[in-house]
This record gives C-alpha cells, sequence and structure tokens, in this order.
C-alpha cells in the first residue's frame, strides 16, 4: 500500500514513522524544498494548486490525506476524482472553518460556546451585545496556535477588532470560563469500526500546547466518545480526528475539531500500542 500525503512536514514525517513498520509506503507532496518528511519517502516537490504533479501522486498512490487542514479545497477536490481521499473533502470543509464546525456541533447536540458569524464591524457590534463579554474573536479559517484570535472583555477591546484580524470572516463566541482542556483522539476505519484513545488533559502556555497528560479511566471519557462518536457518524468519517473541549460544570463544551492527527496525541506514539 502506498498512501499520497498533502503536507511533508512534522505531523506527515510522524505518520511515516508509524506507517513503515506496517509495509506502508509514502509519497509527500509539499512545495518546501527541506520538507522534513522527505527522508521518509518520495517527495514531490509543487504546490498545492499543480494539477500535472496532483495528478502523477494520484496515479502513484492508493490512497490520499492530508497533514493539515488548510489544503485548499480545490485540491481535495482534484483528488477525488482520481484517488480515495480520507477524510472526505466535506469533512476538510466543515473542520478547517470554525462556523461550519461550530454549526453541526449544534446541529447534533454537541454543547458549544454561544457564537455568531461575523463578516464586518457592525455584526461584531451586534454579537458583542446578544452573546455578551467576555467573549472571543476568531478568524473562521487558518487559525492555529492561538493566532487568529483577539479576547474581548470591554468595549473598548470590541472597537475596531475586526480590522485588527485583518477585515476577514471571523466568528464571535462567548468566553468559556472552563476548568480545564482535554481533547480526544479518535479513528475510524472505511468499515465503520471505531476506536478512542484516552481523554487528555491539555495545559497551554501563550496560547500553545505545552503539556498533555493523558488519563485512565477519566470520568468525561464516556460523555467525549458520545460526542465525538456523533461528529464521525454525521461525516461518514475515514481517518483519525481530534477532537478539543472544555471541561465546564463537570461536563464537556465543544471548542474544535481537527481532521487529523494532533499534537495532544503524540504521547501515543511511546505510550500506546499502536501511534496514532
Ligand atoms: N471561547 C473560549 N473561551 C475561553 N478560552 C478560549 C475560548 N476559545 C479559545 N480559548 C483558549 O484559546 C486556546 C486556543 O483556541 P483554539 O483552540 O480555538 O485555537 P487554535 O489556534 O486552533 O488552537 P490550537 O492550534 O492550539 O488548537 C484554547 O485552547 C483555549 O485555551
Ligand atoms: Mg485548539
Amino acid at each position: 500500500m502506498k498512501i499520497g500525503v498533502i503536507g511533508g512536514g512534522q505531523l506527515g514525517r510522524m505518520l511515516a514513522l508509524a506507517g513503515t513498520p506496517l509495509g506502508i509506503n509514502f509519497a509527500f507532496l509539499d512545495p518546501a524544498p527541506d520538507a522534513c518528511a522527505q527522508a521518509l519517502g518520495e517527495h514531490i516537490r509543487a504546490d498545492y494548486g499543480d494539477q500535472d504533479h496532483l495528478r502523477q501522486l494520484a496515479d502513484e498512490v492508493d490512497l490520499v490525506t492530508f497533514e493539515f487542514e488548510s489544503v485548499p479545497a480545490e485540491t481535495v477536490a482534484f483528488l477525488s476524482q482520481f484517488v480515495p481521499v480520507y477524510p472526505s473533502a466535506t469533512a476538510l470543509r466543515i473542520a478547517r472553518d470554525r462556523w461550519f464546525e461550530k454549526s453541526m456541533f449544534k446541529d447534533l447536540g454537541i454543547p458549544t460556546p454561544d457564537f455568531a458569524d461575523i463578516q464586518s464591524q457592525a455584526d461584531l457590534d451586534a454579537a458583542a451585545v446578544s452573546i455578551g463579554l467576555p467573549a472571543v474573536l476568531k478568524t473562521r479559517t487558518l487559525g492555529y496556535d492561538g493566532k487568529g484570535q483577539k479576547v474581548l472583555r470591554s468595549p473598548e477591546d470590541v472597537r475596531g477588532a475586526f480590522a485588527e484580524l485583518g477585515s476577514v470572516a471571523c466568528i464571535l463566541e462567548g468566553f468559556v470560563p472552563f476548568s480545564g482542556e482535554v481533547s480526544l483522539v479518535a479513528v475510524r476505519a472505511r468499515d465503520g469500526e471505531t476506536r478512542f484513545y484516552p481523554l487528555v488533559h491539555n495545559t497551554h502556555d501563550s496560547g500553545i500546547l505545552s503539556l498533555s497528560i493523558a488519563s485512565t479511566e477519566h470520568p468525561l471519557q464516556a460523555l467525549a466518545e458520545d460526542y465525538v462518536g456523533r461528529v464521525l457518524k454525521q461525516l461518514d468519517y475515514v481517518g483519525v480526528l481530534a477532537f478539543e473541549f472544555f471541561e465546564v460544570d463537570g461536563g464537556l463544551k465543544a471548542n474544535e475539531i481537527a481532521p487529523r492527527v494532533h499534537n495532544s496525541g503524540h504521547w501515543t506514539i511511546e505510550g500506546a500500542e499502536c501511534s496514532q
């Protein structure tokens, strides 16, 4: 089996380090000359929109996946004509956009902070009143490690905040006074078989995940599996999915999902029978 990976960075490298002992070969499509996964497979050095090289990748591999969710939707749509892509284009479209993702949580009855779509400063002014402060303004797409977001505590913070984040589509969400943050990494196979890793407690430092501790028999494991299972089923998901939650009032509120292996799951490399 040969798997094509869009992106040849650190997560692609880890995928290959785990997959190679299982007899899987890899090809990485990444424009960077020094893409760090290249030691572990073929490196197709091309832009993500380069259709000739995408076609070459599709011809060479049995299926395609990606190591980051900001892959252009057109890239996935193009590849999907020639080769199975997992997770699907639909899963990617939802997971990379905070508005789609939170709307799905709401539709599935999964608790999540109050949220509103923000397309202008006027939208933000109105939402700051309806949702209330403090609140968090986040760009709908391309945010990571706390980038592309701003906590709004006072009406002065609200003024001009839409422009401060680049005048791009955003969401405003209510600030959650959480007691902790946890994440669940799940995996679903093509036949629907689903497995969950133990819930992990996460600590952030300046918006960047700094410590993840996996717990055995966490009291919220079953609830987290219920919520994550709903999303996996809804999306007919294939692959690894990470789900971040806020722990609040003894329950969970959904923060976000990542359609891929996750930094809170790196412990599985040595700590679990099978690396994420
Ligand atoms: N609504 C909220 N209420 C309180 N804290 C929040 C809220 N949203 C985000 N945070 C804090 O900011 C952190 C980063 O937010 P979020 O996970 O949405 O962004 P991200 O940039 O995608 O992060 P990462 O790449 O680390 O997953 C959260 O882990 C949490 O500590
Ligand atoms: Mg996050």
